[in-house]
């Protein structure tokens, strides 16, 4: 069996059985508050998104549901999708007040409905270098997003070349005829940390040239994972 189809039909997320490790396998109350405020800042800022108030907006393998309850409380509509028993439990415990919904992301696919789709660090995306399969969750969500929506992506690069090729997803996707945007790698971190200084793209070009120096020694001597955000626009 393929690595990627042994990790989709893995019903357990064996991680959040441990309760005092799941904060490093799904994002906390406060990291995601600032998260949120840092992707608006892309959506809104860089790739110029607007959003209708009565959008409807779902985060796909959303773990314990902070960054989807973060969403929310600025107005944007997100469901939030899990998989398996062991998250949906976190899921309820920690953010009951969702609309929870359970569900495999790799049968996702509703025509047209989404204004905006989130995903973050699902690890079949992100740390399984399995193109066919990686290029049809992908292709699902955009034929999901309504015309004009977005799919936001953020995944990490950890184990490259175990990882998804994201240079390759890309430049696919660039000559995807449903799509008029394909965003470039942008670096989480920068947004993170940097968001309250970000205006533009250039702004953030400058910032990513001033940060590079810093996110390459850490990737080179202390095996960081660079965690990257691409974006993906539905023509109208
Ligand atoms: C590393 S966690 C990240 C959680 C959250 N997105 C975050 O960034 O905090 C990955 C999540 O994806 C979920 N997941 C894995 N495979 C999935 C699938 N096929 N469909 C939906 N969710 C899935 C896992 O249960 C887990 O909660």
């Amino acid at each position: 069996m393929s690595k990627f189809k042994e990790i989709a039909n893995t019903k357990n997320h064996d991680e959040y059985k441990n309760n005092q490790d799941i904060f490093s396998h799904t994002a906390d109350e406060s990291s995601s508050q600032n998260m949120v405020d840092s992707y608006l800042v892309l959506l809104y800022k860089i790739i110029g998104f607007n959003l209708a108030s009565n959008n409807k907006c779902i985060d796909v393998g959303c773990g314990a549901g902070y960054i989807a309850g973060a969403f929310n409380r600025v107005k944007i509509n997100m469901d939030a999708l899990e998989y398996s028993d062991d998250a949906i439990k976190i899921l309820k415990e920690n953010n009951s007040s969702l609309n929870i919904i359970q569900g495999d992301m790799l049968k996702f696919k509703e025509d047209n409905k989404y204004d905006l789709i989130f995903s973050r660090e699902v690890y079949l995306i992100t740390r399984v270098n399995s193109f066919t399969e990686q290029y049809q969750v992908i292709s699902n969500m955009i034929d999901s997003l309504k015309p004009g929506g977005v799919f936001m992506l953020v995944g990490s690069d950890i184990s490259f070349p175990h990882c998804m090729d994201y240079n390759l997803m890309i430049n696919i996707y660039r000559k995807d005829d449903r799509l008029c945007l394909v965003s470039e790698k942008y670096y989480e971190v920068i947004f993170n940390k940097l968001h309250k200084y970000i205006f533009n793209k250039l702004s953030y070009k400058v910032l990513k040239l001033i940060f590079f120096p810093l996110i390459w020694y850490k990737k080179k001597y202390k095996k960081w994972a660079s965690q990257y955000i691409i974006v993906f626009k539905k023509k109208k």
